[in-house]
């Protein structure tokens, strides 16, 4: 049985994640800064209150957590702002910046002494962040921010391999979830190849960038 501690776990693709994780005998540590009916209804250990934008609040979690022992890791947490090159607006960019980028590394470091050898780290991210994948242009804060996020994920899993624990850089396709207006794919199939992937994970593929179809991505 892993433990499985997820963040934005409140609704969208990380409620699912919570979800499947419980159905398949994991224990969840569901991350949220305020719960829902759904995740209330799952049954798992929710914390609240959990920005991950704050240093303070992500280290309370880790206090919390005590000695706990965790296993699997999911950077869900995130969010989409649409910035166009003539209505970016910095702050905004900053923000997506906070959240999408800076958000994983903040609690990946806070939880990593509660990580022992073939612990894994997922890093929900996305192919917006792809430059290569990039033949649209636009979407300045999201885009850069996953970038960013992915290039983190690429330096954790180099930094951790020496400790056995692996990193998953995973885009869980186009989802319908608040982020997308409720287009694309089933939350119940993004969450399913999310965690096929966590599973595939291990020292010779640690620092990919996958599709959640087990697609290898360019960055
Ligand atoms: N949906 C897609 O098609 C798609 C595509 C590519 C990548 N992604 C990525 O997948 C992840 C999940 O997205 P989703 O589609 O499930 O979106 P969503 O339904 O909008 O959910 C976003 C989640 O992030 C949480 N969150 C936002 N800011 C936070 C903060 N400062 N601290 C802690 N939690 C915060 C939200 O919590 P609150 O309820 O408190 O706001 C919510 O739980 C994101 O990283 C997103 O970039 C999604």
């Amino acid at each position: 049985m892993n433990t499985v501690l997820l963040t934005g776990a409140n609704r969208g693709i990380g409620l699912e994640l919570a979800r499947q994780c419980k159905q398949r005998g994991d224990r969840v540590i569901a991350v949220c800064r305020s719960s829902s009916d759904e995740l209330d209804a799952l049954d798992v250990r929710v914390e609240t209150g959990i920005d991950v934008t704050d240093d303070a609040s992500v280290a309370a979690l880790a206090k919390k957590l005590g000695d706990t022992s965790i296993d699997i890791v999911i950077n869900n947490a995130g969010i989409l702002k649409r910035t166009s090159l003539e209505e970016g607006d910095f702050a905004s960019m900053r923000e997506q910046f906070e959240i999408n980028s800076l958000g994983p590394l903040r609690l990946t470091r806070a939880l990593l002494p509660l990580m022992k050898k073939g612990g894994k780290v997922a890093i929900i991210t996305s192919r917006m962040g792809s430059i290569e994948d990039n033949t649209s242009g636009g979407h300045y804060g999201y885009r850069m921010s996953k970038a960013a996020v992915n290039i983190a994920g690429k330096s954790l899993s180099v930094d951790l391999a020496p400790k056995g624990i692996f990193v998953a850089i995973i885009h869980p396709g186009m989802v319908r979830t608040r982020m997308t207006g409720f287009s694309g794919i089933e939350v119940d199939e993004s969450a399913r190849g999310v965690l096929a992937r966590i599973d595939a994970l291990g020292a010779s593929n640690t620092g990919t960038f996958w599709h959640q179809n087990g697609e290898v991505l360019p960055w």
